[in-house]
């Protein structure tokens, strides 16, 4: 396929690398170019009056007059697969509960835990196809699905062959991330050691033996996982070869960024509660600070420092969190215009955030996250827009026009 007169080719790179600190603000563009796509992959691509058609004959031609092509995102944290919503505790919420006391209460993970336990296989799966149908449609090409709705063996591993069935049969690169250490369920509230002896002797084992993900994650944070148990997991973790993730600084700053770093995980995520200690720990760092502004606008919080991080010379990624307690959305365009709104990222930092510093967070650099010869012909078509700034200004307005993975519409 053949793809001509795209206004602007957005994310155009030869060389692949995270982006830190200035390299954030830059994203390398051709203008009034094409884009040549064959066996789902990128071969090629220019300014059009570089194109010769006679080296490329044959091909299926498309005319992007008037739009902007770029990469599709990559969503690096979700927990796409769940049952139901949640939407009673919206609603208490606004009456002026928060997030802890609901959780407190017996609600928030643990009233996922007993929709989810509730929903047979088939059901889960139908449920999360059509949220995976509807992130793609705005613009989604790669994305982590986390589990830890389950929290038993048999849930846990529900959810991660949900994961699994929805890769077979999706073109999206999709990443599968265990986190049973997601909260300790009613019954082992008063033996929290017991539960962590079923996450670490049962759980994991199953997953790395079936093969059904490839992290591992927590949620550290005072009333859910505390500094020994996160560590136990991690390490138990580490022994089935699998790497780490954190749900880190999202409701206090309880240590986890250091923690993250101090163990090489991958990545740490939310750090809506995070200073300068923290900033400093993640310098020099190869742990990726994943945002998640989503969960901090639904949950009425401060948001991640981003500029600051910037400005320190960090890269970040950002990610949707999807999830039905504290981010009940994947609209990519929408977090982007929350990006650029509340944290006063430019609107490059923020579609580099979302792009080549998303795939890195699930190591599918090498795969998707920016238009570059050989990588998967993931991409997204906007509707006419007078320039790239427009996507955020415009919040709330579709301005997706078609999306491409694996090259096809
Ligand atoms: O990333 N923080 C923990 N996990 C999710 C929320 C899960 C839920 O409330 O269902 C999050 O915000
Ligand atoms: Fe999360």
């Amino acid at each position: 396929m053949l793809i001509t007169n795209i206004k602007t080719l957005f994310g155009v790179r030869e060389e692949i690398k995270f982006l830190k600190g200035k390299e954030m603000a830059r994203l390398p563009a051709i203008d009034n170019a094409f884009l040549h796509v064959e066996d789902g992959l990128i071969q090629g691509y220019g300014a059009m009056d570089q194109l010769d058609i006679r080296e490329i004959p044959g091909q299926e031609m498309v005319d992007a007059k008037g739009q902007f092509v770029l990469p599709a995102w990559c969503d690096a944290h979700t927990h796409l697969v769940f049952a139901g919503s949640r939407e009673s505790e919206f609603v208490d919420k606004i009456k002026g509960l928060s997030y802890v006391e609901i959780a407190q209460a017996g609600g928030g993970i643990l009233n996922s835990a007993v929709l989810l336990r509730d929903t047979e296989e088939e059901d889960l799966f139908q449920q999360s196809w059509k949220r995976l149908e509807a992130v793609r449609a705005l613009g989604t090409g790669a994305i982590e699905i986390k589990s830890g709705y389950g929290l038993s063996v048999e849930g846990e591993l529900k959810m991660l062959r949900v994961v699994k069935r929805l890769k077979e049969k999706s073109p999206l690169s999709i990443r599968a991330t265990f986190l049973g250490a997601h909260a300790y369920p009613l019954e082992f509230k008063n033996d929290h050691q017991a539960y962590l002896d079923l996450v670490c002797d049962e759980m994991l084992p199953r997953v790395a033996e079936e093969g059904l993900a490839s992290y591992v994650d927590v949620f550290f944070e005072k009333g859910f996982f505390d500094v020994e148990a996160t560590k136990r997991v991690m390490d138990t973790a580490k022994r089935y070869g699998l790497k780490g993730k954190l749900h880190a600084n999202q409701l206090s700053n309880s240590g986890g960024v250091q923690f993250g770093v101090e163990n090489g995980l991958l990545s740490v995520d939310h750090l809506e509660a995070i200073g300068e200690l923290e900033i400093e720990a993640l310098q020099g760092s190869k742990t990726i600070p994943t945002l998640l502004p989503s969960a901090a606008f639904f949950l009425r919080m401060n948001y991640p420092p981003a500029r600051k991080m910037i400005d320190a010379g960090l890269g970040v990624a950002l990610a949707t969190d999807f999830n039905p307690g504290s981010s009940p959305s994947g609209n990519i365009p929408l977090l982007i215009a929350l990006s650029c709104i509340q944290m006063k990222m430019t609107p490059e930092e923020a579609i580099n955030a979302i792009t080549i510093n998303g795939a890195y967070a699930m190591e599918l650099e090498n795969e998707v996250g920016s238009i570059t010869k050989g990588k998967k012909a993931n991409l997204i078509f906007t509707k006419p827009m007078s320039s790239l700034a427009y996507l955020p200004y415009s919040f709330g307005e579709n301005l997706i026009d078609k999306v491409m993975v694996e090259g096809e519409f």
